[in-house]
């Protein structure tokens, strides 16, 4: 299979995590493509959606489901999200497509976070995929010099503006051992908006996509059951 086959085989089976009657979050990604496109077909069963970017509103959106706004809802059941990296804790490094902080700030508000990923993403220690930092553009070169000072390589992403009007910092060269520290060292930082791990709240359960299928992972149970 390739990896587009398997991140579609995990998006999938998240579909079984959908509670009928409910506003389903969705995060952003090539992954979340897929399930948005699942989505689709159980259009009727779900009130409809809470999104994590312009780019997952409008793919909603074409697909007939109402896209709600965050401040309107107290509570989300489940969020479904893809992620760059996540370790055996279920820490997770996020933002390669830019949506870090919406899709943090859906994943605070959900009860569950389902991760779907393919197998190339599960790893031991975070950090070989760059860290993305989320960036008020006047900061920039401030926080590059925090983020320096940390042991970090931060890189202005060119050409990117975030969907809040901000810029990215990807920061290469860190090997996190201990992630809800360093998430939170990292959002003291004067400057910036938030960081793409997700530690202090990370995933709740992991759908991987390997050769065999895909396995579940609770987050406290340590072995994998097949979906
Ligand atoms: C978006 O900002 C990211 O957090 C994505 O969820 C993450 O990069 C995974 O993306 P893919 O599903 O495209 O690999």
């Amino acid at each position: 299979m390739t990896q587009d086959e398997l991140k579609r085989a995990a998006a999938l089976a998240a579909l079984d995590y959908i509670i009928d009657g409910t506003i389903v979050g969705v995060g952003t990604g090539s992954t979340v493509n897929h399930f948005i496109d699942g989505l689709a077909t159980k259009r009727s069963r779900i009130r409809g959606a809470v999104s994590s970017s312009e780019a997952s509103s409008a793919r909603l959106t074409a697909h007939g489901i109402p896209v709600f706004d965050l401040n309107d809802i107290e509570t989300l059941p489940v969020y479904v999200d893809g992620a760059d990296e996540i370790d055996g804790g279920f820490c997770m490094i996020k933002g390669g497509g830019g949506a870090l902080t919406r899709e943090k700030i859906v994943a605070a508000v959900s009860e569950r976070f389902v991760c779907i990923c393919d197998a190339s993403k599960r790893v031991t220690t975070l950090g070989r995929f760059p860290l993305p930092v989320e960036v008020i553009p006047m900061a920039c070169a401030h926080v590059t010099r925090e983020l320096s000072r940390l042991g970090g390589r931060p890189t202005l992403r060119e050409n990117f503006v975030t969907d809040n009007g901000n810029l990215i910092l990807d920061v290469h060269g860190l090997s996190i051992t201990d992630p809800v520290m360093l998430e939170a060292e990292v959002n003291q930082i004067v400057g910036v908006v938030t960081n793409g791990l997700f530690a202090s709240r990370g995933a709740d359960v992991l759908l991987l996509a390997g050769a065999g299928g895909v396995e579940r992972y609770e987050r406290g149970l340590t072995s994998a059951t097949p979906v």
